[in-house]
């Protein structure tokens, strides 16, 4: 099923539609490159990379709606929102992972380099954040692999060009839930939840920077979903309702992550920020999904017994027969309808869910 943004927009509050309606269009090609950086929501196969990593989704049943019924590595039965994302931002596909481009070595003087994506599944604002081993790509080495980049550009563009290309291009992060799982299920954290989301947005705060320092200056942030209404997290949850502690941390990151981005816009002048409520837009969909045209919005397409959420999506999984039917497409991820789902509104949403402008707002900006 198609989801439009006016339909979507309409069915969800009614609010902006004028707004919306007039903004419907496609992203201008002044936009050179997309980088993506964060976690599962947003990879497209970095961790197939990394050997030994448990975070990896190349595997059936993953991927069975993507072209070929292909398991590329995403977590998700088949684009994710970083796919849609570039879809609309006006590229052909999804930048490829950084590793596929040879560990930034490959030839970035080519007209189809529209960007790399760093985002890798299971790794948060903190470095401690992940499996344990190094399996992950935590998001201070994501900024780091973008530094290879960044002077690779400069080698073959000249200083000048390549601050110019990468000022105009488009960062997408999205980043934080996995600082929040580990926060909340590993007991050994002896700081309050206030402590933690003040060490988290500081954290965020110097990768920001370091990306500033690269020459990023448009950042399109997605904060963090409702992740206690996961089907794995309900499980914790007698009534497998949603797990309200942690839903309250990523309520609470929100606001400061705003906070932080207007600071750093404040320090650099030239910085623009669209920042996506990811809270709001999921919540909706979660409290109301036969109005976005799920049937299920509790539990998981793929995986095993209650809320098919016991155990993650592999071969001998269960599987749902109707994908579109499901929010959530494992136990931790959105379907692909829910991910376009949720591009769309980052892209052309009202500043209800995405503010201070939207994603296409500052692609054009
Ligand atoms: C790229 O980096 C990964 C992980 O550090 C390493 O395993 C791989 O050998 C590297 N590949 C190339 C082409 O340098
Ligand atoms: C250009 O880069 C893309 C990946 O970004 C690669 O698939 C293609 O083969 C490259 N083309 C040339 C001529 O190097
Ligand atoms: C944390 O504590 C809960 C109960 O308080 C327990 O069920 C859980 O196994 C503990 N987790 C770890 C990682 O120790
Ligand atoms: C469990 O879910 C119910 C709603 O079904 C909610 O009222 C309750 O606070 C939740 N419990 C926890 C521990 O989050």
């Amino acid at each position: 099923m198609e989801i439009t943004t006016r339909s979507f927009v309409l069915s969800l509050a009614g609010i902006g539609v004028m707004v919306m309606v007039m903004m419907i269009g496609s992203a201008e090609a002044t936009m050179p490159a997309v980088f993506v950086l964060g976690d599962s929501t947003v990879d497209v196969g970095t961790n197939n990379f990394l050997t030994g990593s448990v975070d990896r989704a190349d595997f059936p049943h993953n991927g069975i709606d993507f072209p070929g019924s292909k398991a590329t590595g995403r977590f998700s039965n088949g684009h994710n929102i970083a796919d849609f994302l570039a879809k609309q931002l006006g590229l052909e596909m999804s930048p490829p992972p950084f590793f596929a481009l040879g560990n930034g070595t490959a030839p970035l003087k080519n007209s189809s380099f529209k960007g790399v994506n760093f985002a890798s599944g299971g790794s948060g604002i903190l470095d401690t954040t992940g499996d344990g081993v190094k399996t992950v790509v935590p998001l201070s080495e994501q900024v780091q692999q973008l530094s290879t980049i960044s002077s690779r550009l400069a080698s073959f563009k000249g200083a000048e060009t390549a601050a110019e290309y990468l000022a105009t291009s488009v960062f997408i992060i999205s980043i934080g839930s996995n600082d929040m799982f580990h926060y909340y299920h590993d007991n050994s954290s002896s700081s309050s939840k206030e402590q933690f989301i003040s060490q988290l947005t500081a954290t965020y705060q110097q990768h920001l920077k370091n990306l500033l320092k690269l020459g990023a200056r448009k950042f399109g942030i997605a904060t963090v979903a409702p992740i206690g209404c996961c089907p794995s997290q309900r499980l914790f949850n007698r009534t497998l309702g949603c797990l309200e502690e942690l839903n309250d941390l990523a309520l609470a990151f929100h606001p400061r992550v705003t906070q932080l981005m207007y600071k750093l816009s404040s320090e650099y002048h030239d910085m623009k920020f669209s920042i996506g409520n990811a809270f709001l837009m999921t919540i909706n969909v979660i409290n109301h999904p036969n109005r976005f045209g799920f049937k299920d919005g509790g539990g998981a397409c793929c995986g095993q017994g209650a809320l098919n959420a016991q155990a993650p999506c592999t071969p001998t999984a269960s599987l749902c027969p109707i994908r579109d039917d499901y929010l959530f497409w494992d136990l931790f991820h959105p379907t692909q309808k829910a991910a376009q789902l949720a591009a769309v509104t980052l892209y052309s949403g009202p500043p209800f869910f995405v503010a201070p402008i939207n994603f296409k707002q500052l692609a054009e900006a």
